[in-house]
């Protein structure tokens, strides 16, 4: 994320990212939707996951309880080749409790 925005890092030149707020999915180590990803077994290769989650946090700050479609609109640029989505809406669903 860039200053809180979901970014596609493999097209952003790194000279435009300096003095804003950089958030990769390290920095978000301790969120709730991790462990949300892993209670509901969103997880099945983990290739897409980093990118769901910093996803799923931006979404979350801004609307910390999505409706089904949010979320579905929310993450649609994410794609997950092992097909985890309804797992991943499940995560994001429940990521408070
Ligand atoms: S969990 Fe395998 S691509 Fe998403």
């Amino acid at each position: 994320m860039l200053d809180g925005v979901p970014t596609l890092s493999c097209i952003t030149l790194v000279h435009t990212v300096d003095g804003r707020d950089v958030t990769t999915i390290e920095g978000l180590r301790d969120h709730p939707l991790v462990h949300a990803f892993v209670r509901t077994d969103a997880v099945q290769c983990g290739f897409c996951t980093p990118g769901q989650i910093v996803s799923a946090a931006a979404l979350v700050a801004a609307n910390p309880a999505p409706s089904k479609d949010e979320i579905r609109h929310a993450m649609s640029g994410n794609l997950c080749r092992c097909g985890t989505y309804p797992k991943i809406e499940e995560a994001i669903g429940t990521w408070q409790q």
